[in-house]
């Protein structure tokens, strides 16, 4: 196992009814914008409820966070959170609004052109604003993690980020909150809990047995409750325990100590960039690309992976990681979501665009041994057809 220091200061404020505690969570000298999407949460009750929660606070509101969301619009909210002084973020909704309230706390009091944040990594010298989050869709884990991501229309760019500064403060995880969202998002949201799981898991062994436990926990509990939450959807114990699946597979502690990949999710928002599919939809068309062409590197893993989450029983290694690896195929199509670029309408035409991008950005090397490079995400691309 490998050194590492783990912090996670995120006070997670899980069940029914929670959301209450937003009024002695936030301090009432604070001035808070409230932050959400298109409106979901006006629909599920959910906004009453943080109205409710805040009628002892002073807020405004900010509306219209989209899915991957875009620079341009968190740009208007920073422009009025000075002039209207704001010193607190309250995100409500998905990993987009969540995420979006990242880049805006990161960037209300930066000094110089915003979107260097993404594009150069450029340090924040200057104080962040605090968050906290009522999370409305299990998937991305960014109610407990550091990360964000963001688009960019203009160059059609869609990069992450990871800022310690702007860790939420605390985030509300009430599973009622998640009854109304619709079966794709879902669907979603247990493909890339899962893949957020293999990007730390699908390695090569480096004795991080526990790690591999805990990773191979969550698979299997997505595995079990993820096609049966998508046909009970106001089940309490399912809405739980796929919520809780979510923040673990992503607050980084299945990942300290281990080597990790993340190439599916680097292709995977490229095609999101440029054709715009949902991120969960992207991962699982790249994923089963990944796995073959890297195979002959993760079999140990795969192996593993095939007898610990799927229980195949089969003598040929061979035949295990295909089947392992079909497997995985046939549970996202069985959540229904499409595997093939086709699936999507995306042909060849961007694949040696996408390729440039990698190179451009330098990530020539990449993946847990710093042997994936832009010819393997040609390959990717055109065994996912
Ligand atoms: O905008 P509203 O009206 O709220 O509707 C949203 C949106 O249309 C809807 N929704 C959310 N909660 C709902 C609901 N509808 C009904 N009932 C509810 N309770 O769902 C739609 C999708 O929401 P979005 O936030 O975009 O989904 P998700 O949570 O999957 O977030 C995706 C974004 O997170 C990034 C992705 O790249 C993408 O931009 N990621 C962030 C990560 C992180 N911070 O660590 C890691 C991930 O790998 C990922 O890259
Ligand atoms: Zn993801």
């Amino acid at each position: 196992m490998k050194n590492f220091s783990f912090h996670n200061s995120v006070n997670i404020v899980f069940g029914k009814g929670q959301i209450s505690k937003l009024n002695s969570l936030i301090d009432k000298k604070s001035k808070v914008m409230m932050l959400y999407g298109g409106g979901s949460i006006k629909k599920n009750g959910v906004y009453d409820q943080v109205m409710t929660a805040l009628k002892d606070h002073q807020v405004i509101e900010f509306s219209g966070i989209e899915p991957n969301p875009v620079y341009e619009t968190l740009m208007k909210a920073v422009e009025i959170i000075r002039q209207e002084k704001v010193d607190f973020l309250l995100a409500v909704g998905g990993g987009s609004v969540l995420d979006g309230t990242k880049f805006i706390s990161s960037a209300v009091n930066f000094k110089g052109y915003t979107w260097d944040i993404m594009s150069k990594n450029a340090p924040l010298t200057e104080p962040t604003l605090p968050i906290g989050t009522v999370l409305t869709l299990p998937a991305t884990g960014s109610e407990m993690n550091a990360n964000f991501v963001v688009t960019n229309k203009d160059t059609q760019e869609k990069l992450g980020m990871n800022k310690p500064e702007v860790l939420p403060q605390f985030s509300i995880l009430d599973p009622e909150a998640i009854y109304s969202l619709p079966e794709r998002q879902i669907s979603n949201g247990i493909v890339d809990s899962f893949i957020h799981t293999t990007e730390q898991y699908l390695t090569y062994p480096d004795h991080g047995y526990l790690q591999d436990r805990q990773a191979e926990g969550i698979l299997k509990t997505l595995v079990e409750i993820g096609p049966k939450y998508l046909n009970d959807k106001t089940n309490y114990d399912l809405a739980s325990n796929f919520m809780w699946c979510a923040t673990n597979a992503l607050n980084g502690l299945i990942g300290v100590g281990v080597p990790q990949d993340w190439v599916t999710h680097m292709i995977g928002h490229e095609l999101t960039a440029f054709y715009g599919v949902d991120h969960g939809q992207s991962l699982a068309v790249v994923l089963p690309g990944v796995l073959e062409v890297k195979r002959a590197e993760k079999a140990a893993k795969l192996v593993q992976y095939a007898e610990r989450v799927w229980g195949i029983q089969e003598e040929d290694e061979n035949k295990k990681i295909d089947l392992a690896i079909q497997k995985t195929i046939d549970f996202f199509e069985s959540l229904g979501v499409k595997t093939r670029l086709s699936d999507y309408g995306i042909n060849s035409d961007k694949f040696n665009d996408i390729k440039s991008r990698f190179e451009r950005r330098g990530m020539t090397a990449i993946g847990e041994r710093g042997t994936f490079t832009p010819d393997d995400v040609v390959k990717v691309l055109e065994l996912r057809q």
